[in-house]
């Protein structure tokens, strides 16, 4: 939800700043600007659209690209007016001293507008993110507070989140930063200083990061950094960490879409996932180590995601209570931090997050916290809000997802979910060593058959590209496929702007069943268990209302085959481990259908990989 880059060193801001903003284009792109200070003066080129708009304005003729060593630019997911040039980000005081980049939301902007317009200060956009910049050049400018206090106070008046990026003509030697709410990283190099909203635009020039906390700021100064508290002028210590991620993991590679190549890295993820927390016959996860005992003995647990992470909730509430017995509710981490949640110390809290700083979630684990429960985080990025703020956790190790819609991530979800309710369940004794030794055995199987679902990706491209007129799809499965259901319609509406929904099979029959006709195809996740039979009903009562239908099994039967338009046989593999074949056929579907329809895969419109505001 926008993306922030600044630097500060010795080279030009500018082909580092579009790069990093290429790179940060998945949590926003409405539109894109830089501020760079040049000659005395501050230099904003700003675009509605994608960084491409601004990159192609920086380098015509008419603006002329300015060389100047300190830049801030920004790439907009829009809350508070029109994603149009006037509301695009860098914002600019009325004294054009102070400039800003900012990603959040000041909830209280109203308050302070109607007291800077009483000050005869005039606005230029309609966001919110303007009466920030504004104020800090209020108190600026009234001359009894330096830069660094202006921004301090501010900052302590306004209510909501930010992370912020501010420069000041008046101080060519400096950079401000703060966060709450939403991440910011600094990232050190000799002479050499770069922020971001997360690491991807960082990684290429050095990988000595400090993870920036709640309520700190950041002051650059010439050649020094201080990392000070936003509420007192307090030097804070703060360890330098290394990071160790390879470029290469941010690139296409030889695909031309990221959610393609992240779709076909779900081999190797799950794989890490797996790798040294599956042994022969225990399973380790080392970072809740410490905490296994209150664990083990949790009456309940509660699951709180948003998206495609709340879809992997639903799956790991059916696995836990199957495997190891304990009550699991799921709730949206947005309806959960408002909810009268009957959790207490007593209670487990996880919270599922790929990106770790979904505004939500992360509101939703600081409630649990308020009341003593034990919170566990699950989540993909390390150094993310989420993961430092969570008692304990375990990283599902995907690596950089940048396609908006989840792939990789979520298949990475379940395979913890599914660790966890094993080593749960065979503490608490409720599977035997023999069923823990099988399903282990059962997870490096899957790896095989992963590659080999994959390799079918042709006949999946076939099938999908025959329905990309379809006017809506509905999705249906039971049990432990009923999530998986959710998922895919959700992935097809994401990328392909189709209609579609998501459904228990047997539900369909009170409501859905109304939209069939040969239109809307469905689509029919029937795994070889006892709900087979069943399924097989479903189906003939679509059928029988001419509606299309596509199968994707792991069980070939003559009626089935009779049954259906087009069907999907998956290699066996054990209940459990078939919904993540499924899943990976649904991922496949929905990409090969919005890309015959020409849809921006990696970028769908109005959205945003990671949601930062409430
Ligand atoms: C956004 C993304 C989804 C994601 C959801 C939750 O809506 O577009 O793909 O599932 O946020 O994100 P998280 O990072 O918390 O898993």
């Amino acid at each position: 939800m926008c993306g922030i880059v600044a630097y500060k060193g010795n080279k030009d801001c500018h082909p580092i700043l579009l790069d990093g903003l290429k790179r940060l284009e998945y949590r926003g792109y409405d539109s894109a600007g830089i501020a760079c200070l040049f000659d005395s003066k501050i230099s904003i080129t700003k675009r509605a659209g994608k960084v491409k708009e601004l990159q192609e304005a920086i380098n015509t003729k008419k603006i002329s690209k300015d060389f100047s060593t300190i830049g801030i630019s920004h790439t907009r997911w829009a809350t508070h007016g029109e994603p149009n040039h006037k509301n695009a980000h860098p914002h600019i005081d009325q004294s054009k001293k102070i400039t800003l980049v900012h990603n959040g939301i000041i909830e209280n902007y109203n308050s302070i507008k109607k007291f800077l317009l009483s000050k005869k200060i005039q606005f230029k956009s309609d966001t919110d993110t303007e009466v920030l910049v504004q104020l800090i050049g209020y108190f600026y400018n009234q001359g009894k507070l330096s830069f660094e206090e202006s921004v301090r106070a501010a900052l302590q008046r306004v209510d909501g989140a930010y992370g912020i990026v501010v420069l000041n003509i008046d101080f060519p030697e400096m950079m401000i930063a703060a966060r709450k709410g939403s991440p910011l990283v600094l990232g050190l190099k000799q002479g050499e200083f770069f922020i971001a909203s997360d690491i991807s635009p960082i990684i290429k020039h050095t990988k000595k990061i400090i993870y920036l906390n709640e309520g700190e700021m950041i002051v650059i100064n010439k050649e020094k950094y201080e990392i000070k508290s936003v509420n007192k002028n307090l030097v804070l210590p703060k360890k330098i960490e290394t990071i160790d991620i390879k470029i290469d993991d941010l690139e296409k590679g030889n695909f031309d879409y990221f959610m393609h190549k992240e779709i076909h890295e779900q081999s190797d993820t799950i794989l890490n996932t797996f790798r040294g927390r599956a042994l022969k016959d225990d399973i380790l996860l080392s970072g809740l180590s410490d905490y296994w005992k209150d664990i083990k003995n949790a009456d309940r647990i509660y699951i709180t995601a948003c998206g495609t992470s709340w879809h992997a909730g639903l799956i790991g509430k059916k696995l836990i209570e199957k495997f190891a017995r304990v009550p699991v509710h799921v709730e949206y981490a947005s309806e959960f931090r408002y909810n009268t949640s009957l959790i207490n110390k007593k209670t487990i809290v996880i919270g599922i997050s790929q990106s770790g700083e979904t505004a939500d979630t992360l509101a939703a684990i600081n409630k649990a916290k308020d009341v003593g429960a034990l919170t566990i985080g699950i989540c993909n990025v390390a150094g993310s809000s989420i993961s430092r703020i969570t008692d304990c956790g375990v990283f599902t190790r995907c690596g950089h997802e940048i396609g908006v819609a989840s792939t990789k991530a979520f298949t990475g979800q379940i395979s913890v979910l599914y660790l966890f309710a094993l080593k749960l369940a065979y503490s608490k004794r409720t599977i035997s060593k023999l069923s823990l030794v099988n399903h282990i055995k059962d997870e490096y199987d899957l790896v095989k058959r992963i590659k080999s679902v994959l390799m079918m990706e042709d006949t999946i491209k076939k099938i999908a590209v025959k329905y990309k007129e379809a006017s809506g799809f509905l999705y249906l499965g039971r049990g432990l496929n009923f999530p998986i259901a959710l998922e895919g319609a959700l992935k097809l509406k994401e990328i392909s702007y189709i209609h579609a929904e998501g459904y228990p099979a047997a539900e369909m029959k009170h409501g859905p069943i109304a939209l069939i006709d040969k239109n809307m195809p469905t689509v029919f996740i029937v795994p070889k268990d006892r709900t087979y039979h069943k399924i097989l009903s479903n189906i003939e009562e679509i059928k029988s209302r001419k509606g299309k239908v596509i199968v994707i099994t792991n069980h070939k039967s003559k009626t089935l085959e009779s049954l259906s338009d087009d069907l999907i046989v998956l290699p066996k593999t054990n209940s459990y481990l078939f919904l993540i074949l499924a899943t990976i056929v649904l991922q496949l579907f929905a990409f090969f259908i919005a890309v015959a329809k020409g849809c921006d895969v990696d970028q769908p419109r109005n959205l945003a990989k990671s949601v930062t505001v409430e």
